[in-house]
Formats: structure tokens, C-alpha cells, sequence
């Protein structure tokens, strides 16, 4: 049977390091949330059910933050240290026994794998808990890992209570933890606040299990980019660093190419068929969907966009909505919030406001169209009179029928129509019907008597001669 894993989030600080009004989990890296990372690390364990976040420092916020993840919350009201907050969980997660893994909110690297090696670790051999640890070059900050004359951890010290000598050890303390729970509930209220900053220290943990003979085990990573702590927005740059770049890669490795990697932002969300090409410095963000075959052009920014396969964005493009399969969108062109560019659509110098739509078969270069415009299929701008390039403004709400043939300059005024079939070569006022085209007749009967005209003579059948 499997021992049952509950998780709990410590993430009520305040983060003072961060010099911010903002609770520190609440920060950002690779487009999501410290908190809502850790979550997501966690919720490859265990079910929501299992999972509870200690809040305290904007709780609210944080709650909010999160609650679309379906975990619990625990509130700290005074945030007395890492040990206090665990003691905050006592109520609701006593009773459940098993294991108890412990995450920090601002720890927001840690892999799924590592997490599942720490708990198999933990249920295989007889220690109290299992601590993550790793190797810094330069450990300044965090707690340092002191072991015993046969190697096993005999404690956790702070760098504030840490004597000359244990501040020159390298191994750290990631902060996260899997606990034997019933053993962790039984000696946890014995941490004290014997310390410079006067608080509860979850680490000394360690070493009270040791004075009851029990002892701890370690994990000690080789990557130690996992369990970077944010404490500044130093580290917090760095995190977002490290995200960048493992989400380039897993784009790459699954066929995606990406120029200048360094140089792009592609958030946790993004997705991206295979053979398209981003170009430096483009910046995908929030729930943006790409298709396959599509380039990305230098500089572009697409916000929580779809774009179908085959689509190509121009540099400097800025986009916030829909685009393709198909669609062509060349230099400098802004597509704004809900307007919707189609299949084999092709825009230049463009901005489509707020709303607006061109969804088959047209040109827009060098266009300035409101927001709720209707551009029917196979519109086409003739920005261009072999000399120079001109430009064609579209008022708001405006309807241009299909087929129609805007000859630039040209002005099409807010809220009027636009006949189908129309070429425009006069600015249309606002409110009014443009229509351009010869008017229909119908001729009756024409197609009716055209074909009696041109039918053959029947041959009737010879009579016969009598017999
Ligand atoms: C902690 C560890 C240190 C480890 C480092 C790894 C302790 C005493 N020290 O130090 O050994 O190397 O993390 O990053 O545990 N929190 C609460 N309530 C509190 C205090 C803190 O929820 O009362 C939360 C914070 O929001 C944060 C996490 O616990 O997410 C860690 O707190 P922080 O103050 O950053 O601890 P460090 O000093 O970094
Ligand atoms: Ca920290």
C-alpha cells in the first residue's frame, strides 16, 4: 500500500528582502506566480485535497491567487518563523499521519522528479524526515547543512547563528522536506526561539530528532539552479532566467525553432507546433496558442493569442487576439484586443482595433481601421499607385461588404456601409452607404428565349406510308 503524502506550502512572509508592497510569493518568473509554480510542483504528488498553503501576509491576495487550484489554506496571523507556520497546520493535518512533505513558497524551480525522489527516499529508509540539499559556490543566506563524524546531518544553521567555520560549508539547506508526519507532530512544539532572530526555526528540527536518537537523511542535488531561494529581486531575475531557458529548450527538443534563444520570453503556458520559427526578442506571453509552420518576427509581442498553423507575424508586431491558419502579418502592425485576422489575410502597417475582424482573403497595408469594424472577405486596400504608398483610415463600427476595392488615400467614415463589389475612390462621410458598382438589371425571359432561339429543329418522326 502507499503511504499517503500531504503537502504543505509555507507562503505567509512578507519577503522584506524583496523591498516590496507585494507579498513576495506573489511575484512573478516564467509569466506565473512564485506560489502558483510551487503548486503545480506540488500537485504532481498529491490531489488538491492533500495540498494546503500557509498565508498570512496578504492573504487575500494570495488566496486569490491560487484558488483556482482547488488546494487549502491555513492562515498564520503572525508570521514567527518557518517553524511556527508548520505548527499553524497542527488542526487540520495532525490526524492524517503518513508523510508530510514541507515546500517553501519561494522555492519555485523544484522539478516533479525531485519531489517523487525525495518521498520514495524518505519511505524507503528509517529516518525521521529527508532534507533537499545541494552545493553552493557561494552558500551566503541559507542555512548550512552540519554533519557528524559519519557524514549524516546532525544539524541545520542559519547563516545568522552560524559560527566562522560552519558558514565556510557548501552544502545548504533547500528548504524542503519530507517528514515522518506522526514524528514531526510529536516534536515540533520543542523548537524554540533561541536564536538572533528570535523566531521558530523549522530547521532546528533536525537536531531535536537527533537528541530522541532518530536521524535524518539527505537529498543532495546535483543542479542546484533547482532549489534557488528568491529572497531579492536578484534572484528573482535569475529564476525567471532559468525558466526562460527551460522552457526554450523543451520547445526546441520537441521541434521548435527558436533564434538568439537567449533573447526571448516565452512564458510557462505558451504552446508552439512544431516547425515554426521564433525570432530574437519576441515575447510570448499568458495562454498564447501557435500553430505549426507560423514565424514569429523579431520583437513581436503576442499576449494570450491563438494564431492557426501557417501564420506569419511580422517584426514589431503586437498582437492580442486570434490570427490564421494562414494569415500573413508583415511589418508593424498592431492587432488589438478581440479583433480577429482570418485565413489568408495579409497585413502591413496595419493596426485592426478593438473587435474588428477581417477573417478571409483580404490586403490591409498601410491601414488604420477603428474598433468594430466588419472588413468582408476579399477586401483589398490599393495602397500603392506604382510611385508612392498611401494610407486608408476606417472609422469605428463601419461594414465594408465584400469584395470591395478601397483605392488609397481613402477615408471610410465611422459607422457607414460599404456596398459589396464597390471599388471606393471618394472618402465615404461617416453614418452614409457607399455603393460603387454598375446596377443590376435583370432582363426576363432573356435565358428562356436565348435558348429556344438557338435550339435545333426537332426532326419529327417520318409518318408511315400505309400498308
Ligand atoms: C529558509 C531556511 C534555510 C534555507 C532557506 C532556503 C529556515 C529557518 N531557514 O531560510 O535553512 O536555506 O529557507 O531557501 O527555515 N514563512 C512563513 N511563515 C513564517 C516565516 C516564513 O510562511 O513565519 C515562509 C516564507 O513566506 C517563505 C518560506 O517560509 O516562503 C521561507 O522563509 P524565508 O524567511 O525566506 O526563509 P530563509 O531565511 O530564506
Ligand atoms: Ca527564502
Amino acid at each position: 500500500m502507499q503511504i499517503p503524502v500531504n503537502i504543505v506550502i509555507l507562503a505567509a512572509g512578507l519577503g522584506t528582502r524583496m523591498k516590496s508592497k507585494q507579498a513576495k510569493v506573489l511575484h512573478r518568473a516564467g509569466g506565473l506566480s512564485l506560489a502558483e509554480h510551487v503548486v503545480r510542483a506540488a500537485l504532481t504528488l498529491a490531489p488538491a485535497d492533500r495540498i494546503f498553503a500557509v498565508v498570512g501576509h496578504q492573504a487575500d491576495q494570495v488566496r486569490a491567487e491560487l484558488a483556482g487550484t482547488g488546494i487549502g489554506f491555513i492562515t498564520q496571523t503572525e508570521q514567527k518563523g518557518t517553524g511556527h507556520a508548520v505548527r499553524s497546520c497542527r488542526d487540520q493535518l495532525a490526524s492524517r499521519g503518513g508523510l508530510l512533505v514541507v515546500l517553501y513558497g519561494d522555492c519555485p524551480l523544484l522539478s516533479a522528479g525531485t519531489l517523487r525522489r525525495l518521498v520514495e527516499l524518505q519511505a524507503t529508509f528509517p529516518h525521521a524526515a529527508t532534507v533537499i540539499t545541494t552545493l553552493l559556490d557561494n552558500p551566503f543566506g541559507y542555512g548550512r547543512v552540519v554533519k557528524d563524524s559519519n557524514g549524516s546531518i546532525a544539524a541545520i544553521v542559519e547563516e545568522k547563528a552560524a559560527t566562522a567555520e560552519q558558514r565556510a560549508i557548501r552544502e545548504i539547506n533547500s528548504g524542503i522536506y519530507c517528514f515522518e508526519a506522526g514524528l514531526l507532530w510529536k516534536h515540533l512544539d520543542e523548537i524554540g526561539t533561541e536564536n538572533p532572530a528570535g523566531e521558530y526555526y523549522l530547521t532546528d528540527i533536525v537536531e531535536i530528532f537527533r537528541r530522541h536518537g532518530r536521524s535524518c537523511g539527505t537529498l543532495l542535488l546535483d543542479d542546484p539552479r533547482e532549489v534557488l531561494g528568491i529572497n531579492t529581486r536578484v534572484d528573482l531575475a535569475e529564476v525567471d532566467r532559468v525558466f526562460r531557458e527551460r522552457k526554450t529548450r523543451d520547445l526546441m527538443l520537441a521541434g521548435v525553432s527558436i533564434e538568439n534563444p537567449e533573447s526571448v520570453t516565452i512564458e510557462t503556458d505558451v504552446s508552439i507546433g512544431a516547425d515554426t520559427v521564433v525570432e530574437p526578442f519576441a515575447r510570448l506571453l499568458g495562454k498564447t496558442t501557435i500553430g505549426g509552420d507560423c514565424r514569429i518576427g523579431a520583437c513581436s509581442i503576442l499576449i494570450d493569442s491563438t494564431l492557426g498553423d501557417r501564420v506569419t507575424v511580422g517584426p514589431y508586431t503586437l498582437i492580442r487576439t486570434q490570427i490564421g491558419p494562414y494569415a500573413r502579418l508583415r511589418m508593424e502592425n498592431h492587432v488589438e484586443a478581440g479583433a480577429k485576422v482570418g485565413n489568408f489575410v495579409e497585413l502591413k502597417k496595419t493596426r485592426l482595433g478593438a473587435g474588428s475582424q477581417a477573417m478571409h482573403l483580404s490586403y490591409l497595408g498601410d491601414s488604420t481601421i477603428g474598433s468594430g469594424v466588419n472588413v468582408g472577405a476579399g477586401t483589398i486596400t490599393c495602397n500603392y499607385d506604382g510611385i508612392k504608398k498611401h494610407p486608408t483610415r476606417i472609422g469605428d463600427g463601419a461594414f465594408v461588404g465584400s469584395h470591395s476595392t478601397l483605392v488609397a488615400p481613402i477615408e471610410i467614415g465611422a459607422g457607414s456601409y460599404v456596398a459589396a463589389g464597390s471599388v471606393i475612390t471618394r472618402p465615404v462621410p461617416p453614418d452614409s452607404l457607399a455603393v460603387a458598382r454598375e446596377r443590376q438589371t435583370v432582363k426576363e425571359d432573356w435565358a428562356r428565349l436565348r435558348r429556344e432561339k438557338t435550339r435545333p429543329k426537332e426532326v419529327l418522326p417520318a409518318a408511315k406510308a400505309p400498308e
